[in-house]
């Protein structure tokens, strides 16, 4: 969802008409809140709507082996505040809209991502290989959104990137949203 210049609200993703939830969790403590998260959704492994893989975003192969034919199979992938923590993000990106989109699918995210001030960039790569340590391996020197569009083969003209509302440029976790669309 997100709330245009005139103060309209665009909704990206109608969720009467999701199928099927994958989600795709390598730490399995996150299961059981992932499977309450998706039930209080509508969304459940008994009926078949939902699926929870425990292999990291870059196993591509794995994700694609418990999705049925024809491949690309999925019409929207979602990444919310995880790009920051898996460890090839740009492979992995790249490998997901290539192999796991379908052409006329979007993407969307939310990410904290590398700021485009200076001052910004240089205490987030000051506090990273800290912060990394301690959080499990999330870094805020990532510039994510870069990354997603930089994959390139995008449709000219549909979604963009956008900040988050009420967010000053100041701030160490600078989120970026966005959406794009296969061409
Ligand atoms: C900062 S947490 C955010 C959790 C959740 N998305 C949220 O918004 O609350 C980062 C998440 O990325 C997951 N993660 C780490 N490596 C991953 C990988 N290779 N593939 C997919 N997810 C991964 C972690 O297990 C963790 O759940």
């Amino acid at each position: 969802m997100r709330k245009t210049g005139h103060g309209h609200t665009v909704n990206y993703l109608d969720h009467s008409r999701v199928t099927k939830y994958v989600a795709v969790e390598p730490n399995v403590h996150m299961h059981a809140e992932l499977r309450r998260t998706a039930s209080a959704a509508g969304y459940s492994e008994d009926a078949g709507t939902l699926l929870i893989l425990p292999c990291g975003a870059e196993n591509i192969s794995t994700i694609l082996s418990y999705l049925p034919a024809p491949h690309p199979p999925v019409d929207t992938l979602i990444s919310v505040l995880t790009i920051c923590s898996i460890p090839s993000p740009q492979s992995t990106i790249s490998g997901l809209v290539t192999e796991v989109l379908k052409p006329g699918g979007q993407m969307l995210f939310y990410e904290h991502v590398l700021s485009e001030r200076k001052d910004v960039m240089w205490w987030q790569r000051l506090w990273t290989p800290l912060w990394s340590i301690i959080f499990d391996g999330c870094r805020l020197d990532r510039p994510s959104h870069r990354w997603i569009e930089d994959v390139g083969g995008w449709v000219q003209g549909e979604g963009g990137i956008w900040g988050k509302e009420g967010e000053t440029e100041e701030h160490l976790f600078w989120h970026r949203v966005g959406r794009f669309v296969k061409a």
